[in-house]
């Protein structure tokens, strides 16, 4: 099938659930700066709580969603079928020129299934990540989503060799760079006059204590009750020695009150999930970030700040071969053990993994904006 555009070319974002909203503002931004170029907004509202969505609109400066559609939870084939339902006839009616999802979400699934079964290009912002582990649902969304987009942006060079050893066409793959370093990069100043160091008691007159933050949510840290109680009391024998903000997404605190789970420990502390600027601040100046989230693995190497990977890999291996993350496994003691190491061996500074420089979704927009020669796809 070849397709041609009509200017103003129609592209219609999706959105869905948290680590979405950043990727998609200076896209949407970028995008709305065109003049032959149109944006339609969907929030499929897979994340709907205000901590985990609202607040993000609001700190990233994202105009409210053309379409909310309003899923909510379900289980993964529930939540996924939601979406498929609800979107198709919106993409019908938007008759968008292509459909650009972003990263590896239910959401970046079941959008890109119903474009591409309407005839509709899809085009997939930060492909061909692999943690090779498919008991990650995300990997699952990854790999399909990239085996029917018709434009594969990568942030890394590994992403770029796992989709050509998939077979993807090497005129399809385009390393664009990280959008979500896009809009760290344009936020850092905003958030610097963030006040959560104040609110945490974190703020001295004498400067700032040191501390440490922690975020787990992934079903194989929390949703297995031995697994969390291990890596909790880990996390509080170290709370002794550096004290750990630990901002709990809403899985794991329903794994934590579903366990009745107690924390003694003055060290290691509970607070709500935080806005973007709030969280941005606070992990730029931490001494250490523990996590299993795949964003801020990549946000601890533009930060510089020492990253420990609670999994046993990363879809993201650039930011351990630049050097400000470290895969520590899952095992609780594991973890202290590197954890001790960082705070007394100290942290050889990393650099930062090529073309993050805040011009990425400049890159993407050149491609599905520019020269229709490089629009004529054959399908
Ligand atoms: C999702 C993404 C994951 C991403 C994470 C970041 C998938 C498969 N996973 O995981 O890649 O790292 O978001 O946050 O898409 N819930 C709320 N309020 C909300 C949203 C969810 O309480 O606003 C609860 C749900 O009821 C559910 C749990 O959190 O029990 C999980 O939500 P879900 O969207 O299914 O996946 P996440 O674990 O958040």
């Amino acid at each position: 099938m070849a397709l041609a555009f009509s200017a103003p070319r129609t592209i219609l974002m999706v959105a869905g659930a948290r680590p979405n909203f950043m990727k998609v503002a200076p896209l949407l931004k970028e995008c709305e700066a065109r003049p032959g170029c149109r944006a339609v907004l969907v929030h499929t509202g897979q994340h709907y709580d205000p901590e985990l969505s609202e607040i993000f609109f609001r700190d990233l400066g994202i105009r409210p969603p053309d379409h909310a559609l309003e899923v909510g939870s379900g289980s993964h084939a529930a939540q996924t079928a939601e979406i498929l339902r609800r979107f198709e006839p919106v993409c019908q009616a938007a008759r968008p020129d292509l459909v650009l999802v972003v990263g590896d979400v239910n959401s970046t699934l079941a959008a890109t299934l119903v474009a591409v079964k309407l005839g509709i290009p899809v085009a997939h912002v930060e492909a061909g990540l692999r943690s090779f582990d498919r008991a990650m649902p995300e990997e699952v969304n990854r790999l399909l989503t990239d085996a029917v987009a018709t434009w594969h942006f990568t942030t890394e060079a590994s992403a770029g060799e796992n989709l050509l050893r998939e077979g993807i066409a090497p005129e399809r793959i385009h390393f664009a760079g990280n959008v979500m370093i896009d809009t760290l990069l344009a936020c850092r100043e905003r958030a610097a006059a963030s006040t959560i160091l104040d609110r945490l008691g974190l703020a001295t007159p004498a400067g700032v204590r040191p501390y440490g933050v922690v975020t787990l949510h992934r079903p194989s840290n929390v949703d297995a009750p031995a697994q969390l109680a291990g890596l909790l009391a880990a996390l509080q024998a170290l709370g002794e020695e550096l004290p750990l903000i630990f901002p709990v997404h809403p899985r794991t605190a329903a794994r934590l009150t579903a366990q009745g789970a107690t924390l003694d420990g003055q060290g290691l502390r509970l607070v709500p999930p935080q806005g973007y600027l709030d969280f941005l601040h606070l992990l730029s100046r931490a001494r250490l970030i523990i996590t299993d989230s795949g964003g801020i693995q990549e946000e601890s190497a533009i930060l510089e700040v020492p990253c420990l990977t609670v999994r046993n890999s990363t879809e993201r291996p650039v930011t351990v071969e630049c050097g400000w993350n470290r895969l520590v496994g899952t095992r609780p003691s594991a973890l202290l053990a590197a954890a001790g190491e960082v705070l007394h061996e100290g942290w050889r500074p990393g650099r930062r993994p090529p073309l993050w420089d805040g011009h990425a979704s400049r890159r993407i927009l050149d491609v599905l904006a520019g020269e229709p020669a490089l629009l004529e796809v054959t399908r």
